[in-house]
């Protein structure tokens, strides 16, 4: 007879990451409830393609949390909701601290009353800041460079401090850069504004945009371009899964970088974005953007270790071809 899984809530479900942490619990077996505002997720995604319970509202309702732990049997929550825009966090910060720290908050007081203590969280390497080594692990010192992720930074804090006073146990994930898509191309990513450069030079690929910009050319890496970690969105979501169990079975709170492992620069997965559509993408290369690290990469060996997390698709090429699948569907004409 197959176990009965319990029910995860799934904030920000609708969104990229989380509607890929939707479906790797789903196949896993667990019962999932969406939690999402539809700020900026995809109502369509999680009813008609994952077909799984959506309750739209926000993380700052506390009411309506209330209500959902105590009509719901929860066994912990999955929280990817948050704005996640760096720039706009810059000139709008209130913004992110009330919806990415408050929002959390609210959330987190509603579980305790509720009695719910299993929390998996989507942290950032934006914690850390500008390398001092590469790659960097979860001992890197942290140096928040925006209000984006001094918010998660701080949630982190909270994190700690709710562990030791309430017994709340957490696993917070910092991810470097999610990319690709479901393989089965049912899922992907679409924000709006887009500011990732996958989908940015696939959008531009298939003439959505006019151009890629690439911002800063005199970086000191192989070709001048930044080098960053593309981690496939199917592999973090299974860390999740992973983590999620790891709590589940008791495990202490912890935090993990989830990567790749490699580095990529701009100028590599634009070329590779070429082969996989055929296409030329148009590129205008401009300034260096405050506060961008020359080269981000993580090493992800304490997930391996304890989660024994084996991630799957760390190919570039893999990652730009799934990504291309659910593109050309979304966006092709
Ligand atoms: N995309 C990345 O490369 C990346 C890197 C590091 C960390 N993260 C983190 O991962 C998480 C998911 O990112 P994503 O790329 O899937 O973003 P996304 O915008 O696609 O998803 C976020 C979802 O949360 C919802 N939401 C936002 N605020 C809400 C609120 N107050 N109440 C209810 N729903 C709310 C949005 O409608 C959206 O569906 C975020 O917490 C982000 O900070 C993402």
């Amino acid at each position: 007879m197959s176990e009965i899984k319990p029910t995860i809530l799934v904030t920000g479900g609708a969104g990229y990451i989380g509607s890929h942490a939707v479906l790797s619990l789903q196949r896993a077996g667990y019962g999932v409830i969406v939690l999402d505002n539809l700020s900026y997720g995809h109502r369509e995604i999680v009813k008609d393609v994952l077909e799984a319970e959506l309750i739209v509202g926000d993380t700052n309702d506390s009411t309506l949390l209330q209500a959902i732990f105590s009509e719901r049997d929860i066994a912990a929550v999955m929280h990817f909701a948050a704005f996640i825009a760096v720039g706009e966090s810059v000139v709008e910060p209130a913004k992110y601290y009330y919806n990415n720290v408050s929002g959390t908050l609210n959330l987190l007081e509603a579980m305790l009353e509720a009695g719910v203590k299993k929390f998996v969280f989507s942290s950032t390497c934006a914690i850390y800041g500008l390398p001092q080594e590469v790659p960097m692990t979860e001992n890197h010192p942290r140096d928040p460079l925006s209000p984006y992720a001094a918010s998660k930074n701080m949630v982190e804090q909270i994190l700690n401090d709710f562990d030791r006073a309430y017994g709340l146990k957490s696993v917070a994930f910092r991810y470097f850069n999610a990319s690709g898509a479901d393989p089965g191309g049912r899922l992907g990513e679409d924000h709006n504004p887009e500011t990732h450069l996958i989908p940015l030079a696939l959008l531009t690929a298939l003439k959505k945009r006019s151009f890629l910009s690439i911002f800063g050319t005199d970086y000191d890496t192989h070709d001048g371009t930044a080098i960053r970690d593309y981690i496939h969105v199917n592999d973090l979501a299974m860390a999740h899964v992973l983590g999620l169990e790891y709590l589940l079975q008791g495990g202490e709170s912890e935090v993990f970088n989830l990567g790749n492992g490699n580095g990529f620069s701009v100028r590599e997965v634009i070329e590779t974005a070429e082969q996989v559509t055929g296409s030329s993408i148009a590129v205008i290369e401009t300034e260096r953007r405050p506060g961008d690290a020359p080269v981000l990469i993580g090493s992800s060996e304490k997930a391996r270790k304890l989660l024994g997390w084996n991630p799957q698709y760390s190919d570039l090429y893999t990652i730009i071809s799934h990504a291309w699948q659910w593109h050309q569907q979304r966006h092709g004409s």
